[in-house]
Parts: C-alpha cells; structure tokens; sequence
C-alpha cells in the first residue's frame, strides 16, 4: 500500500502537495517523492519518512502548478531511494506515482528491456512509465497510451500520471487500489483518502474502479477504460482536517483512545438504521464473519454474542484464509465483511466470491470505500477518521456496531439497555492512565506476555496481545483462560506478566481458579477486574478496577485498559505507537 496524492492548481504546486501527502503517511512511510512539471519534468526523493527528506532535501523547493507524489509501503524492492516512486520512463518525460501490484510485471520488464529500456529501480511500478513511453513513441497520444498501457497490466493499481508534453494535466486511473478526486477553487486534486485533501476543498468525487480521470485546473473529467464519459456525484464532507489531526495528544493513538466515548455515542446513534438493514435481511440459517487483524477480534466476540444470544450457528473466517472455505456457502448464509479501512485486499477478494452465492453485510469506518460499493448492506461505524496504525477507537465502534445487530437480529431489549450506560462507563477507564503508567514502566523490559480470558473476553486476550506486539514490538499471546494447562503453562514462570480479563459473571470463578494456577508458578499477574471485587482485592498484584458490568458486556469497556497498557509501554520504550515498523494502516495488497 501507500499514498499518493497529484494537484493541478493556478499557483505553486509543491508546498500544497507535500502538505497533502503528509496526511497519508499512516498508509505508508519507506519514502517520499514529488514530481512536478514546467519545461521538464522535476524529480525529489528520498528513503525515510516525510520530515526527515524534506530536512535534507527541501522537498516544497520544485517549481511547477502541476505535480504528483508518493509515500511507499514497499511490496517489490526494498526501501530505497531508487526504488521510492515517482518512477520515470527512459528519457525523463512520464513520471508515475502507483499504489498498488502490478502481478504481470516481471513479463512485462523483460519484454521492454529486450526493446531497450533502462530500468533504475526493483519495482513492479516502473514499467508503466516505460510502457506509456513505448506507446507515445509508437506515435499514440498520451490519454491512449495511458490507456492502452492498463489494458497490459494485470494487478491493482491507482496511478497518477504526468507527461512533459502535456503539461496542464494528470491523467489518473483507479483499478482495485484507493482513489478520490477534490474538486478545488484553485484547482483540482487526485488523492488515495480523503484528509490528503480537506485543507484545500471538501468536494470529492468518489471513483469506481477501471475509471480514467483526466485532471486539469478548472475541469475534470472521468470515463471508463474505453474512454466513455462517466457522469459522477460531487459529495460533500462534512468532517474537517482539524479532526484527522493530533488534537493536542502527543500521538494519534492516544487521542483516538480518548475520542473512544464520544465515538461509542456516535456508533449507538446508528441503532435505527442498523434495525432496518435487520429487516431486510433474506432468510439465513447460518452467518460467517470475515475479517482481519484487530476486526477479526471484533467478528470473534460477534460469534460468541450470535451463538450464545440468538442461536444461529456462526463462524469467523480470517479474510486470507477464505478461499478455502467458501464453498460450503449458500443463499441460507449471512456473510458479514468487518473492515476499518474497507480497502484491505484480502477481505475485497473474499467479499467478490461470497456475494456470488450469499448476502453479504459490510461494517465500515471509511464512507465510500471499496467495500461499501460491492457489500448488499453497509454499516458505518462512526468512529471518524483513525491515523494510527493500531486500531483503537474503530475496534470499539465495530463492537458497538455488532452488539447492536445481535440485539436487533434477537428482539433483545436487555441487551439494548446496557448498551446505553457504555459511552459513560467508559471515561471511568481513561482515569485508568497514571496506574498503567507504572506497569508499563515495571514491564517495558519483559520479552513475553500473556492475555487470558474466557467466553466474550477471549478475543479481548487476543486483542490486547496484538495490541502489545504491534507497538511495543513484545511477544503478547491471548489465549482462552481454561486452555493454558493444556500446554502453554509450561511456559510460565516469573519472567511472564499475565494480564486477566476477570470480569463478574458466570466464567468469574474458573478464570479466578485459573490465575491462581499461573500465580502457583511465579508469574506475575495484571487483573482486570470489577471495582466491587473484594476477593482480588487484598493480593499484591497488579489490579485494575473497571465499572461493574457482566462479562458479556466487558469486551466494549476492557479493551481500553489494553490499549492504554501497550501506548504506555510503546513510550517507555521510545517507540513511536502511530507508526510501528514493517506495518501500514491499510493493507491493500494480499
Ligand atoms: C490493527 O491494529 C491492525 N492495524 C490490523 O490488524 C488491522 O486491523 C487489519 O489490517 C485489518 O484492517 P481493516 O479493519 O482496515 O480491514
Ligand atoms: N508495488 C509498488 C511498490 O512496491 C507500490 C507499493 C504499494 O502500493 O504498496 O513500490
């Protein structure tokens, strides 16, 4: 994955290009490159993040109205500077700006080097511009070789284009790879998100997918891959770039946890609309989640509420792992798609063969991504825009999203009531930060944890390990609390923190039993548990004293603590959280 962002503008184009593609750094950050256009074609770059080349290099130096530029997420060739886009052909006169796999590229490369093409870099990117040179030289005008050039190319792929000889337009093409047009008073934009663009315009357009976008100061044109003219909607965005920005808080994460409140406010605020998609849902006797990473958690809590409040047999797919299970799919099956981003490559592909054969729900935080175009139903989950990398306020917005359809799907008015008091109950948790900032410094040094949990606070365990090890960069293993002396309590001695997920309700006395097993071995135990808990109360270890609700409601409020455990650790070890190493916000390639 990566960011790219190209404007078209009646001034100077780079420092407004660079201040756009800052606000997509959480898709990717190995490196960054602008290219603009006057008489040539102007090229910077450099491996590393955005600040540290532009320090060396002045990136807003380059002249030109017109111009493109990239963040990698490198998928073919290593982080370089060689390698980071934009990529040009032979004579430095197309340069190209790519998200996305180009899979036919290696053919490709051959036969253009054997036409005599010099190659520069390791990329998959680099043999569009070098097509597009090969096509113009055989004598087609730019908009056709662009054109003919994607009709080559097997893959995913959001470009931005530019051409010396055609130096008032961007020729951009959306194929399975994120692209949006802003449609400006001093021109015209080309970004893979939304906040790239929001200091400058809040009218977008939103592109399908095989569409080709002429762009030029004061017009702007979309057709098909045949050159068809496409009519499109302008929407407009009411959220503002202040909101996708810091607020105040030293990293994203942390001010996404503390957005959390308002955003499980705003996520119950759907409760009506998520009724309705209830009543129209065909007859099914079966669901399947499909998911990944921290929404993969989520689908698992929406299997144990399923199976244990309505009694419809339910599974959880990971997205990748989905080929090899869906031909037992049929019309009798709800097939629900959870995705923050709604661009992850591996659930677009598994929700392309599900809606063959089943009705498929999408719960996503990004309006108009990709998967809110193919799902039969979309839930949004309201948590607004979420910049770092760790998912926090979204995974609490799914939870929401999904208790809400088990209580509708079940007539379940109980469970409804309890959703009402979470907003508030959840402030009491971020009051939580100063004791978690003592753990984390009594356990920065630790090489491995464990999280154990049972029933709806299993997949809270697993949760908050991925959490640990996405940004503390710690071995975290979530497992169910009853399984451990099934194997991994061999493991277990003084050097390993446990954490417990020890909520009241009916699995309390078990996992009670269960930490006591651990303690037996010397580790040393973190609990979460209820305020009103006096048999945790008199032990030396580490106690964290959450609201008092039952375990089935836990999951919505006990992540928090997890989230927080891990920030605080990732500081204490001079790790910044928003950008973990070897990950990316968006995973658009499978
Ligand atoms: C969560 O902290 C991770 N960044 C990652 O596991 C993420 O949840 C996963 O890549 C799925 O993303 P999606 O929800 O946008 O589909
Ligand atoms: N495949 C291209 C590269 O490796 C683009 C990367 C991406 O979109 O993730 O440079």
């Amino acid at each position: 994955m990566c960011g790219i962002v190209g404007c078209v503008l009646n001034k100077k184009a780079a420092p407004t290009i660079i201040d756009s593609i800052k606000k997509l750094e959480y898709r990717g950050y190995d490196s960054i490159g602008i290219a603009t256009v006057t008489d040539t074609i102007n090229l910077k770059k450099g491996s590393g993040k955005i600040n540290e080349v532009d320090s060396e290099i002045n990136l807003k130096d380059i002249d030109g109205n017109i111009g493109i530029a990239h963040v990698r997420w490198a998928t073919h060739g290593n982080p370089t500077k060689e390698n980071a886009h934009p990529h040009c052909d032979c004579k430095n006169n197309i340069s190209v700006v790519h998200n996305g796999i180009i899979e036919n590229y290696k053919e490709l490369r051959q036969e253009l080097i054997k036409e005599g093409h010099i190659f520069k870099s390791d990329t998959d990117t680099e043999v569009i511009p070098h097509l597009i040179e090969k096509y113009m030289m055989e004598g087609q005008d730019f908009l056709t070789s662009v054109q003919t050039t994607i009709k080559r190319l097997v893959g995913s792929y959001a470009l931005a284009i530019i051409s010396k000889d055609n130096p008032h337009e961007i020729i951009g093409v959306r194929n399975e790879s994120p692209l949006i047009v802003g449609v400006g008073e001093n021109g015209n934009y080309l970004a893979s998100d939304v906040p790239a663009i929001l200091n400058e315009t809040n009218k977008v357009i939103y592109l399908e997918d095989k569409e080709i976008i002429i762009l030029k100061q004061d017009n702007v044109q979309i057709m098909d891959f045949d050159l068809n003219p496409i009519k499109k909607e302008i929407t407009t965005i009411t959220w503002n770039s202040e909101m996708a920005e810091k607020g105040g808080f030293e990293h994203f994460m942390l001010k996404e946890i503390y957005e959390e409140p308002q955003v499980i406010k705003d996520t119950l605020s759907e409760s009506k609309k998520i009724q309705e998609i209830v009543q129209k849902f065909k007859k099914f006797n079966r669901i399947c989640f499909v998911a990944c990473g921290t929404s993969y958690h989520a689908s698992l809590i929406g299997e144990y509420l399923i199976e244990s409040q309505i009694g419809i047999p339910t599974e959880v797919i990971l997205a990748s792992e989905f080929e090899y299970f869906n031909k037992t799919l049929d019309d009798h099956t709800l097939v629900i798609f959870i995705t923050q981003s709604g661009e992850t490559a591996d659930t677009i592909k598994a929700l392309k063969v599900a809606k063959e054969k089943s009705e498929t729900l999408a719960i996503v935080n990004v309006v108009g991504s990709s998967i809110t175009r193919e799902a039969d139903h979309v839930i949004y989950t309201r948590a607004g825009p979420e910049i770092s990398v760790a998912a926090t306020k979204t995974y609490l917005s799914q939870l929401i999203c999904i208790y809400l359809l088990v209580a509708h799907m079940g007539e379940n008015q109980e469970l409804l009531h309890k959703l009402d008091e979470i907003s508030d109950l959840s402030e009491e948790l971020l009051t939580h930060e100063e004791q978690i900032k003592e753990i984390a410094k009594k356990y920065k040094f630790a090489k491995d944890f464990f999280y154990i949990g049972r029933g709806f606070n299993y997949p809270t365990a697993l949760e908050g390990a991925l959490k640990l090890k996405e940004i503390t960069y710690i071995h975290g293993e979530g497992y169910p609390a009853g399984e451990l002396k099934h194997g991994p309590l061999a493991l277990i001695d003084d050097n390993i923190p446990v954490v417990g997920i020890l909520p009241p309700g009916p699995s309390y006395n078990k996992t009670y039993n269960n930490l006591q097993e651990i303690r037996a071995r010397g580790a040393d135990i973190i609990i979460l548990g209820a305020s009103n808990d006096t048999q945790i109360d008199d032990v030396e270890d580490k106690i964290l004293f959450n609201p008092i609700i039952d375990e089935i409601i836990a999951p919505l409020l006990y992540i928090i603590d997890l989230q927080l455990l891990s920030y605080y650790i990732s500081i204490e070890k001079n790790i910044d959280p928003d950008k973990p190493k070897n990950l990316a916000k968006s995973v658009t390639v499978e």
